[in-house]
């Protein structure tokens, strides 16, 4: 699906439910493609003390069936041990080939079942396990960066990120009138509707 002519309407532009369909497909998209901005969401937290934590993510795995979006990162990490005090959190993308802006509050936790985890563990290149093998755990203060300390391995610091999805904003800009729209998953029958932009 084509947005790039602005002579004509794309398909979602007056549908809540296209609107919706093309924000999943856009997220499920982003996992492989490296060059859309739905490869690398923004994922925000929340300390205890109230202060926001927001950083950039590789978006792993989407299922729209299941609401879920999930990540990859280090369990001795900061965004881990906040989301384990409060669960709520949210994702922001802004993907300006598209000019979607998608707004997603989320209910995170770790997936813990060995077989996901030995999987996904078992499919990652050799660097990227070198960053779980570090004996520090993230954000560490250190004398010397080049000189790091690392484990044998880093699998029992891997960890998956799942954020069910609660309620998805969306945003499309358009020189003819932008259109804002919130779905919302929290109640059984899922509730679309359009926003003042
Ligand atoms: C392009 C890019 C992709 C990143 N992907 C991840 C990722 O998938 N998982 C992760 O834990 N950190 C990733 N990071 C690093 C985080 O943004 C962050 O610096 C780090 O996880 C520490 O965050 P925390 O101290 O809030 O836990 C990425 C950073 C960039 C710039």
């Amino acid at each position: 699906m084509s947005v790039k002519s602005q002579n004509i309407d794309p398909s979602f532009y007056n549908s809540l439910e296209e609107s919706e369909k093309y924000a999943w497909s856009l997220l499920e998209a982003g996992i492989k493609d490296r060059k859309s901005y739905f490869h690398t969401p923004v994922v925000i937290s929340k300390s205890k003390l109230g202060t926001v934590s927001p950083r950039t993510m590789v978006l792993r795995g989407v299922n729209q069936t299941a609401l879920e979006l999930q990540f990859h990162t280090d369990r001795r990490s900061n965004k881990v041990n906040e989301l384990a005090l409060n669960k709520i959190g949210a994702i922001l993308v802004y993907d300006m080939a598209t000019k979607v802006q998608v707004r997603i509050e989320a209910e995170f936790r770790i997936v813990n079942n060995a077989n996901t985890l030995e999987e996904r563990w078992s499919k990652m290149g050799s660097m990227s396990k070198e960053c779980y093998a570090v004996s520090k755990p993230p954000g560490f203060e250190v004398q010397d960066p080049s000189n790091l300390e690392f484990d044998d391995d880093g699998a029992d610091n891997f960890s998956i990120l799942s954020a069910k999805v609660l309620q998805m904003e969306w945003l499309y800009l358009c020189y003819k009138g932008n259109r804002r729209a919130l779905f919302d998953y929290r109640t059984e029958q899922f509730a679309r509707s359009w926003l003042v932009p």
